[in-house]
């Protein structure tokens, strides 16, 4: 491998790609990070990770850009800009992971084209747990003849890479998957909401589905989270907002009705409206709580 084979540009180092550069660094490969709050960039100096001034200089000679942030209205900028990793990277390849949705997906591709970048689209799953220990799940699609190139960069911050096909099918994926999640947040919120509203218990609902087929770990950690009204951020509620968002807007494109990602979308809307945004996404439990009195 040639030096910049192994050099990575991580641009964006909020929950998830924080978590991910580590773990690139853990695995021996040379990190440039780049964060438009540099401070928040800062602390993976002692990592071993170069913090730079743009996402060009990230970018210059490496063999891969990294993009972990909101959505593709932002990663155009950060990649397409002026001073965008676009720019100077020459070569490597271009790993978009972060959740973009499928009209997203096609403008990044899009760009990529224009400047004659490889592209690969790899949404992942997991939060920010399973993006510390490097579990996450990278729902790769791209071209054949940079698979082998990518892999020691998905096997450092996964634990399963699954190649699905022509660029773009990662995100078709991921839409999907997200739609499960979206629906289980709003139904477990209001679950939880009606066992209060009733004089039940909710940590007895949260037993009694323990262990068996319809005891998901996931409602359990983020049912106990709603029980105690406590939500630290794993997941901001305000990108699964967006998440829901692009799930409608695929769904609509296909004309499609999704009825209950409308209603959970609309949720999270009053729960964001609320001031719950930056919490994590178990906080739309705040929108289908009890009213007393
Ligand atoms: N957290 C999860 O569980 C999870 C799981 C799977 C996928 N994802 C996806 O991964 C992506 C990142 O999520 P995250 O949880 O890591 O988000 P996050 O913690 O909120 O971090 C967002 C990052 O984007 C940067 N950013 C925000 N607005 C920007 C702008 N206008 N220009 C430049 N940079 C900007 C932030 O920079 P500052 O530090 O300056 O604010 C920060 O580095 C999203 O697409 C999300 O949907 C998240």
């Amino acid at each position: 491998m040639t030096e910049s084979s192994t050099t990575v540009a991580v641009l964006g180092t909020g929950i998830m790609g924080a978590a991910m550069a580590r773990n690139l660094l853990a695995a021996g490969m040379q990190l440039r990070v780049w964060n438009r709050s540099r401070e928040k960039a800062e602390p993976l100096v002692e990592d071993g990770a170069t913090v730079t001034e743009s996402p060009a200089e990230a970018a210059e000679g490496a063999g891969f850009v990294l993009t972990m942030l909101p959505d593709a209205g932002v990663i155009e900028e950060v990649a397409g800009g002026e001073e965008g990793a676009l720019s100077t990277l020459s070569g490597g390849v271009w790993l978009q992971m972060s959740t973009v949705g499928t009209e997203g997906h096609e403008r990044l591709a899009a760009l990529a084209q224009e400047r004659g970048i490889s592209y690969v689209d790899a949404p992942v799953l997991g939060t920010k747990e399973p993006a510390e220990s490097g579990q996450l799940i990278v729902l790769a699609s791209g071209p054949e003849e940079v698979r082998e190139r990518c892999e020691p960069v998905f096997d450092a911050v996964g634990s399963k890479t699954l190649w699905l096909g022509e660029a773009g099918a990662g995100s078709r994926l991921k839409l999907v998957t997200n739609n499960w999640i979206v629906g289980l947040l709003g139904v477990l919120a209001e679950t939880i909401s009606l066992a209060e509203a009733t004089s039940v218990d909710p940590a007895r609902f949260l037993e009694v589905i323990e262990g068996g087929p319809l005891g998901l770990p996931y409602a359990q950690m983020k049912g106990e989270m709603m029980i105690q009204e406590d939500f630290p951020t794993s997941f901001a509620l305000e990108l699964a907002r967006k998440d829901a968002g692009l799930v409608l807007d695929a769904a609509e494109a296909q004309n499609l009705r999704l009825t209950v990602a409308e209603a959970v979308a609309a949720r999270f809307d009053e729960a964001i409206n609320a001031g719950h945004g930056e919490e994590d996404m178990a906080a739309v439990y705040e929108a289908a709580k009890p009213r007393h009195g």
